[in-house]
């Protein structure tokens, strides 16, 4: 056996490696095959051919925040501006469900003119009229008792990536009044609360190195999130870092099947980002490994104005189109998406 597969088999046995493997694993252009196929069989024993849907729901594209890789930064003055009302968040979850959606997740930027009560009250308005739907939410940094608030109001899950685990690295890509501590904080709060708690990062932004990727996963190891996203940074024209390149389309089916292998039963989005940078992108980020995707609900007039990269695809559809399309790329991928909230599954302690 060589020495690629050994690594790969040591990997699907302890669920864990050295640095030293990791690096290889993560710098190699030869692994790919028996690490694709491993994770894929590890998805397999814990979610079979199942792939969960969640209705993304992209309600603001207002931020106070100036994170220098992304398009719809507060210092972004070439973007209009949007933000959907409580009715038309309403309407887009009404779309969802009769299209076979259980979960809906709204995201937006840090956009403080939803204040605490108006985003419990959305929450509370969908799970009185959805109640064997998921919520799940994405909208940055708050404090422990806004999220506490979300909670009690009926929000199921949390999205919030920690973006890159080194320090220094976080603050290239950060303006100063960010921190990775806050972010980090902030995780362990909503762990602590209760949330099922994705984290996660990009690949290929800004100055990032194998070392950075190597703390992001030993962080993941330490929260332990029910859900892990990762897509390839893409540059957006309005961006101080509108001159770096992409984010590598391998090097990020790599890590998912990395991170499958290190957390079987974890949920991994094949993500849009992934599908802007190949065609196929989402369909071999399901093969190695990942088993959620996130069609677009938002309404069509709003979508293109949630530019967080250039050439973000899914701006132009109808939602029914949008999970038509998916649902095509699934199922030739040899999957099949389920009307289902998609929880996390728990190990069954024996
Ligand atoms: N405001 C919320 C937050 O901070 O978590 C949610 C919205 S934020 C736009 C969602 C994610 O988009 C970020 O966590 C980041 O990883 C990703 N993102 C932003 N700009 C990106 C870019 N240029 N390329 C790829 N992903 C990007
Ligand atoms: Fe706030 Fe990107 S800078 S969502």
């Amino acid at each position: 056996m060589s020495s690629e597969h050994k690594i790969v088999d040591k990997l699907e046995e302890e669920k864990n490696l050295p640095d030293n493997d990791l690096t290889a694993l993560i710098e190699t252009d030869t692994f790919n095959a028996s690490l694709f196929e491993s994770a894929d069989r590890v998805r397999k024993s814990v979610y079979g051919t199942d792939v969960y849907i969640r209705g993304l729901i992209e309600f603001t594209n207002y931020c106070k925040n100036n994170c220098y890789y992304c398009g719809i930064r507060c210092e972004n003055n070439a973007l209009s501006r949007y933000r959907l009302s409580q009715q038309e968040i309403i309407n887009c979850c009404e779309t969802g469900y009769k299209l076979g959606f259980r979960t809906f997740v709204l995201q937006g930027g840090e956009d403080n003119y939803y204040q605490d009560e108006i985003l419990c009250a959305v929450i509370s308005q969908i799970k009185a009229k959805y109640p064997d739907c998921a919520v799940t939410l994405s909208i940055g940094e708050k404090p422990y008792k806004s999220y506490k608030a979300y909670f009690k109001a009926g929000a199921d899950r949390y999205l919030l990536r920690h973006e890159t685990a080194d320090d220094d690295h976080y603050k290239k890509l950060h303006p100063k009044d960010l921190s990775l501590q806050n972010r980090k904080e902030c995780l362990w709060n909503l762990k602590e609360i209760g949330y099922q708690t994705g984290s996660g990062f990009m690949v290929g932004s800004p100055f990032q190195e194998t070392g950075h990727l190597i703390k992001d996963i030993r962080f993941l190891q330490e929260l332990k999130p029910e859900m892990i996203g990762i897509g390839p940074f893409i540059s957006h024209s309005s961006t101080p870092f509108k001159d770096y390149k992409n984010g590598n389309l391998e090097l990020t089916l790599r890590l998912i099947s990395i991170l499958r292998l290190m957390f079987p039963h974890v949920l991994i989005p094949a993500t849009t980002a992934l599908g802007t940078i190949s065609p196929d992108g989402r369909e071999l980020g399901l093969k190695a490994g990942a088993n959620v995707v996130m069609p677009n609900l938002s309404p069509v007039h709003v979508r293109k104005q949630y530019a967080l990269y250039d050439n973000k695809i899914c701006t132009g559809e109808e939602a029914a189109e949008c999970k038509g399309c998916l649902e095509r790329r699934v199922n030739a991928a040899g999957y099949q998406m389920v009307i289902s909230r998609g929880d996390y599954k728990r190990r069954i302690a024996l």
